[in-house]
C-alpha cells in the first residue's frame, strides 16, 4: 500500500478526471474533489470497480473550510489543484471567476502552508492562455517569458503563478504549476478548444464535425497531461516553479487527418476555420523534463485513434456545442 494520499481539486473535470484515473490505476489513495456532482467524465474513463476505489468529496474552493477538512479526513500528502471556471463563465461574472480561479487558489495554498509537516507536494494548473498571440515571439515561447493576456481568464493564472511564488517566499510553500495548452481525448467535451476531442467524439459515430479554429496548435492527450501533474506534485519540494506543457505543435489539419486515419468512414467530413486562436503557436516545453524527467507524449496518431476507438467502445455522451470562431475560447 502506497504512503501517498492524493486530493484532486477539480477532478470531476476532463484533467482531473483522468488524474483520478491514473491515480487509481497506480494504486495510490486518491480524493476527488469537486464542486459538481457530475460524475459523467468519471464513469467515461473508470471502470465501476476503479470507481469504488476513489472517495468523491464536494467542496468548494472558494470555502477554505471544505479544502482543510477532506486534506484532514483524508491526511493527504498531495494536491493537484485543477479546480477553475474557464472562459465564458469568467467573462460573464469576473468577481466570481476572481472568487473561484484566485482566491480558491490561495485557499489552497492557504490550506496547504497549514499542514506542510504532512503534505509533501503541490501541483497546480496555470495555462498558455496566460500569454496573448501578440506575445508569439515566432519562435517557441520561452518558460520564462513574460505574457500579456487580453482575457481575465489570462490574468487569473498569472495571479495564481503570482500567488505560488510568494508562499513560497514568504511561507516555504513549494509547488509546481503547468500551463496546458489543448487538452484531449474522452471528457474533453466543454469550452472552444474541446472541438478537437468533439471532432474525434463525431467521428467515432461516424459524423462529421466543424473545428472552428485553425493554426498551429500544441495537443495534449489528458492521461499524458494528468501524469504530468502527478509527476508536478511529486517533484514540488523546493521553489515555486512552472512549466509549458509539452506534447509537440501541431496544425489543425495534421489533427483531421489523423481523424481520418482512425475513422475513414468521415474522410471530407471534419472541417476547420482558418480563423487562429488568440495563442502562440508554440511553447518551449523541455524545462519541464529537466525539471521533473522523462515524461510520456502519445504520438498524436495514438492518441487520436485511442480517443477515437473509446468513443466507440462507450458510445459518444457528448453532444457538440454551438461554438463560434470568435468565441474566446474556454481555456
Ligand atoms: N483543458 C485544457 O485544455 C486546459 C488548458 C489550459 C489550462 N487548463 C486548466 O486545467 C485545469 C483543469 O481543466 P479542465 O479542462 O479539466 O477543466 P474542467 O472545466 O473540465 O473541470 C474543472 C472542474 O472544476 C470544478 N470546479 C469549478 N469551480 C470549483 C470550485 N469552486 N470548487 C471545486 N471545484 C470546482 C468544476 O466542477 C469542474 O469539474 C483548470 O485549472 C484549467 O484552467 C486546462
Amino acid at each position: 500500500m502506497s504512503e501517498e494520499r492524493f486530493l484532486v481539486t477539480g477532478a470531476l473535470g476532463v484533467i482531473g478526471a483522468w488524474t483520478v484515473a491514473t491515480l487509481v490505476r497506480a494504486s495510490v489513495p486518491v480524493v476527488a474533489f469537486d464542486l459538481g456532482d457530475d460524475t459523467r467524465r468519471l464513469r467515461l474513463i473508470l471502470s465501476d470497480e476503479e470507481l469504488a476505489q476513489v472517495a468523491i468529496v464536494r467542496g468548494d474552493t472558494t470555502d477554505r473550510a471544505s479544502i482543510e477538512h477532506a486534506l484532514d479526513a483524508h491526511e493527504i500528502t498531495h494536491v493537484v489543484h485543477l479546480a477553475a471556471l474557464l472562459i465564458p463563465l469568467i467573462k460573464a461574472d469576473p468577481p466570481y471567476g476572481g472568487l473561484v480561479n484566485v482566491v480558491g487558489t490561495l485557499n489552497v495554498f492557504a490550506s496547504v502552508k497549514e499542514r506542510r509537516d504532512r503534505i509533501r507536494g503541490l501541483a497546480y494548473a496555470s495555462s498558455i492562455a496566460a500569454y496573448d498571440r501578440a506575445d508569439d515571439p515566432g519562435h517557441p515561447v520561452p518558460t520564462d517569458a513574460v505574457g500579456h493576456p487580453l482575457t481575465h481568464y489570462g490574468v487569473n493564472k498569472q495571479a495564481n503563478e503570482g500567488a505560488a511564488r510568494i508562499y513560497w517566499l514568504d511561507d516555504s510553500v513549494a509547488s509546481v504549476g503547468l500551463r496546458p495548452y489543448i487538452v484531449y481525448g474522452p471528457g474533453r467535451d466543454t469550452g472552444l478548444t474541446a472541438a478537437p476531442s468533439l471532432a474525434m467524439a463525431a467521428a467515432a459515430q461516424g459524423d462529421g464535425y466543424h473545428i472552428p479554429f485553425g493554426g498551429r496548435i500544441m495537443l495534449q492527450h489528458a492521461a499524458d497531461a494528468a501524469a504530468a501533474f502527478i509527476s508536478a506534485a511529486r517533484a514540488a519540494t523546493e521553489e515555486a516553479r512552472v512549466f509549458n506543457l509539452g506534447g509537440g505543435s501541431v496544425h489543425v489539419r495534421d489533427c483531421i487527418a489523423a481523424i481520418e486515419r482512425a475513422a475513414p468512414q468521415v474522410e471530407g467530413r471534419i472541417t476547420f476555420d482558418d480563423e487562429q486562436l488568440p495563442f502562440p503557436e508554440e511553447f518551449e516545453a523541455e524545462t519541464l523534463e529537466r525539471a521533473l524527467g522523462p515524461l510520456s507524449w502519445r504520438p498524436l496518431d495514438e492518441g487520436v485513434r485511442e480517443t477515437v476507438e473509446h468513443y466507440r467502445r462507450v458510445g459518444s455522451a457528448v453532444s457538440p456545442a454551438p461554438v463560434s470562431p470568435r468565441a474566446e475560447p474556454g481555456s
